[in-house]
C-alpha cells in the first residue's frame, strides 16, 4: 500500500531546513506520495525546486489559511495551524487514491523510518507514541494486555482522543467510507475533532509500535531565528567582506 504522507508548511527561513530533514527521511522510505499544502495563495518555487529535486512522487497545493484566522481581532483560541492545508489534502486523496494509509507529518517532527512500516497495513486507524509532546515530553495510548485501556498525555483538556496528530494513520479505503469527515478549526482541538469526525472507537483501533512501547517520532520544535537575521546579514555582508566574521 502507498502511504500518503500530508504535510502542512508555510514560508519562514527555517522551512526549506525543516523539509530536508523531512524530505531525506521520506527519500528511505519506498512507495510514498508526499503531498506537501502550503499555507499561501501563490506557488513558493523554492519549495517546488527542492520537491523536485528530491526525486520524491509528489503533489505540491496551495492552502491558504482563511483570512479571518490570522485577524488579530480573531477572538478563538489560538491560530488552527495547518488545519486548511490538511483539509484539502484529505480532499485531495479522496478525489485521486483508492487504496493505502494516510499520516498526517508536521514539517517540523523528526521521524524514524520504521514508522512507516508500523503504519503501511492499517486497516481503519492506527495508533503509536509521540516523543517530546508537552512538558510531559510523551503523547500515547496505555495498553493492558495488549488492548486500549487509556489515553497518556501531558494536556488532556477535554479531548474524547488526546492524542497528537503525529501518533496516528488512516487507511484510505475506510476513510472513503466518511465522506464527512475533517479537521475543525479549533486549536488544541484538531486531532480529537478528526478522530471524532471518523466515528471509531478506541476499540477499533490498531496500537503499534510494539504495543506502543517503542517512540518512532518526536515532536520536535525548531528555534527560530529572528526575521531581523536577514536584515543583518543584508547589511553586514556583501559577498566580499569579512565583518560577521569579527
Ligand atoms: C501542534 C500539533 O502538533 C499540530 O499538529 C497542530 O496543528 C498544532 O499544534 C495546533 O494545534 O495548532 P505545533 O508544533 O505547535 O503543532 O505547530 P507547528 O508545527 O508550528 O504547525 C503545525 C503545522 O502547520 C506545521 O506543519 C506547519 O508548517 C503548519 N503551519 C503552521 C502552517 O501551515 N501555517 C502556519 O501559520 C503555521
Ligand atoms: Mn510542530
Amino acid at each position: 500500500p502507498t502511504i500518503y504522507v500530508v504535510t502542512p508548511t508555510y514560508k519562514r527561513l527555517e522551512q526549506i531546513p525543516e523539509l530536508t530533514r523531512l524530505a531525506q527521511t521520506l527519500m528511505n522510505v519506498p512507495n510514498i506520495h508526499w503531498i506537501v499544502a502550503e499555507d499561501t495563495n501563490t506557488t513558493n518555487t523554492r519549495v517546488v525546486e527542492y520537491l523536485k529535486y528530491t526525486g520524491l512522487p509528489y503533489t505540491y497545493l496551495l492552502t491558504p489559511m482563511p483570512q479571518k484566522y490570522n485577524d488579530p481581532k480573531y477572538k478563538g483560541k489560538g491560530k488552527p495551524k495547518g488545519v486548511a492545508n490538511r483539509n484539502a489534502a484529505i480532499d485531495w486523496i479522496r478525489n485521486h487514491a483508492t487504496e493505502g494509509v494516510m499520516y498526517l507529518a508536521d514539517d517540523d517532527n523528526t521521524y524514524d523510518i520504521r514508522i512507516f512500516e508500523e503504519m503501511r497495513y492499517t486497516k481503519k486507524v492506527s495508533m503509536f507514541p509521540v516523543g517530546l509532546v508537552t512538558q510531559a515530553g510523551l503523547s500515547t495510548p496505555v495498553l493492558k494486555e495488549g488492548e486500549y485501556y487509556a489515553w497518556y498525555d501531558g494536556w488532556i483538556g477535554g479531548r474524547k482522543f488526546p492524542v497528537d496528530m503525529a501518533g496516528f494513520a488512516v487507511s484510505v479505503p475506510f476513510l472513503l467510507t466518511v465522506p464527512e469527515a475533517m479537521m475543525p478549526y479549533t486549536a488544541g482541538y484538531e486531532e480529537t475533532g478528526f478522530l471524532s469526525s471518523l466515528k471509531i472507537k478506541p476499540e477499533e483501533m490498531e496500537f503499534k509500535a510494539d504495543n506502543c512501547t517503542k517512540i518512532y517520532v518526536w515532536h520536535t520544535k525548531t528555534h527560530k531565528n529572528s526575521p531581523s537575521s536577514r536584515n543583518i546579514l543584508n547589511k553586514l555582508y556583501d559577498g566580499t567582506n569579512l565583518r560577521l566574521l569579527q
